[in-house]
């Protein structure tokens, strides 16, 4: 049988997982999960279909009626669909991250998406970015990363990409988007934001992107033989 290797990225928001999993994923010949998508999706359907976010009962039945996939397209970016629909750039806009934060703190919706997630993993050597990948979605990675820095950091990094994507930003906005999922996606009940046991914790709070690109990469070189 086929031995296929994974990587765990977890940390919060804005600490530049989805950046450099994609760009050691591309360098390794590795597929790159961006699970944040996934979530991020859930809470586009329940923003269309008018419900809460709060509203745990709507969102578990919301479930039932709404079809999520993703693929890739030529140039290896993970699409996703709502009910067949392509929503990759719907799901970046910021009251999304909120929806995401919020739905992604029901049981319901976790278990809803965990198959998904770790089926990736059987057919695929990934890196898989989110928040409970290690603790969660694969204990057994073979590398698990915690990536992390300064909320301002944080929030000046994700100013500065949505500013980049065209996409207008207010910098006060954003830094009080990051506090509030960080408190969301940290102090929930199921699958709380925190390193996994034996993972390696990074800080990149003062790393150029290329820094903290030839740690990772030189951390997965050590734990994977490739
Ligand atoms: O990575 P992101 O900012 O796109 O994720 C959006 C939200 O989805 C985040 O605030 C928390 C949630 N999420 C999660 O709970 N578990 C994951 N594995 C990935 C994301």
């Amino acid at each position: 049988m086929t031995k296929y290797y994974s990587v765990a990225i977890d940390g919060p928001s804005g600490a530049g997982k989805s950046t450099l999993a994609k760009m050691c994923a591309e360098k390794l010949g590795f597929l790159y999960v961006d699970t944040g998508a996934i979530y991020r999706s859930v809470g586009l359907a329940v923003k269309n279909a008018g419900l809460a976010s709060s509203d745990d009962a709507a969102v578990a039945k919301l479930l039932k009626s709404i079809k999520i996939s993703m693929n890739y397209d030529t140039d290896g970016l993970q699409r996703m669909f709502l009910n067949g629909l392509d929503v990759t750039d719907e799901i970046r806009r910021p009251e999304i991250s909120i929806y995401a934060s919020d739905v992604s703190a029901i049981p319901e919706v976790r278990s809803f998406l965990l198959e998904m997630q770790r089926n990736l993993a059987l057919e695929n050597n990934i890196i898989m970015d989110g928040r409970d990948i290690g603790t969660v979605v694969l204990p057994y990675a073979d590398v698990k990363i915690f990536l992390t820095a300064d909320a301002t950091e944080r929030a000046r990094r994700r100013y500065d990409e949505l500013l980049l994507r065209g996409i207008s930003a207010n910098y006060d906005e954003v830094l009080k988007d990051i506090e509030y999922r960080d408190r969301n996606d940290s102090g929930r009940a199921v699958a709380p934001l925190r390193p996994a046991e034996g993972a390696i914790i990074l800080d990149t709070t003062g790393n150029s992107l290329f820094e903290s690109f030839d740690i990772i990469c030189k951390i997965i070189r050590e734990n994977i033989p490739i």
